[in-house]
């Protein structure tokens, strides 16, 4: 019922969106994670559906219901999204980085619970940087063409803006949204920046399914799809 209330300013377009945290496994019963609820990523998965568009979530672990209509793919690690990402990227046009990829990863997973060996001592862990998913697309030659539209997220805890306008030249996306975290990380509400090279436009204070809607809006806009 509510899609047919909304604008179909995607009508056509075909989306691919990252959602929630990864899981990075140290051994086979734990790993390192972090408090993405997945809630924004769904919630512009449900108004890119609404928008009239076909809709593809890789999802990182998060009970969240399926919006109807979208196409889920879930995965764990930061490399299994990003081979995700990498088998259906070709299909869309439009590729939005909500997910709060780990930045890290042990170097190796072992294959065996570690268990305490009674010295005391805690095992020393080494991380290797995960791939980056989004600065991986966005330098891809269908997005170079501008064949492919990407869209990134920052969550920062200070300066919101200086830091969404640096990262949206350091990933080399035409478009970046910043918002205030990790205070918003599972909340149903938030604020939103949105960085391009020409402007910046603050969405205030609304729900993420708002805010969500608005935000397929402006990537509308941006597209020239909206004019239907
Ligand atoms: N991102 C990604 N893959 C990663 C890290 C980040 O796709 N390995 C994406 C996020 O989904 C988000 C954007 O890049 O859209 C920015 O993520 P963020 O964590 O804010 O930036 P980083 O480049 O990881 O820098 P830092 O965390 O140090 O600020
Ligand atoms: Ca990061």
């Amino acid at each position: 019922v509510v899609a047919c209330l909304s604008p179909q300013v995607l009508a056509g377009q075909r989306v691919l969106i990252t959602a929630g945290p990864t899981f990075e496994a140290i051994d086979p019963v734990r790993g390192i994670t972090n408090h993405s609820s997945g809630k924004m990523g769904f919630a512009l998965a449900r108004a890119a559906r609404e928008a009239g568009a076909d809709v593809t979530l890789v999802a990182g672990p998060v009970h969240l219901r399926t919006p109807r209509g979208v196409h889920r793919v879930d995965v764990r690690s930061a490399q299994q999204m990003l081979d995700a990402v990498l088998a259906h990227v070709h299909e869309v046009n439009i590729f939005i980085a909500a997910a709060a990829v780990a930045d890290w990863r042990p170097a190796q997973a072992a294959t065996h619970k570690l268990k305490k060996d009674g010295s005391g001592q805690p095992p020393a862990l080494t991380f290797v940087e995960n791939p980056d998913i989004l600065a991986t697309v966005a330098a891809s030659p269908r997005a170079q063409r501008g064949e492919l539209y990407c869209v990134g997220f920052a969550a920062e805890s200070h300066d919101v803006l200086a830091h969404a306008q640096a990262k949206r030249v350091r990933k080399g996306v035409p478009l970046l949204v910043g918002n205030i975290g990790p205070a918003t990380f599972g909340r149903d509400d938030n604020a939103l920046w949105l960085v391009d090279e020409r402007e910046t436009v603050e969405l205030p204070p609304a729900s993420k399914i708002a805010l969500a809607r608005q935000l397929v809006r402006e990537i509308a806009r941006r597209l020239g799809t909206d004019a239907g």
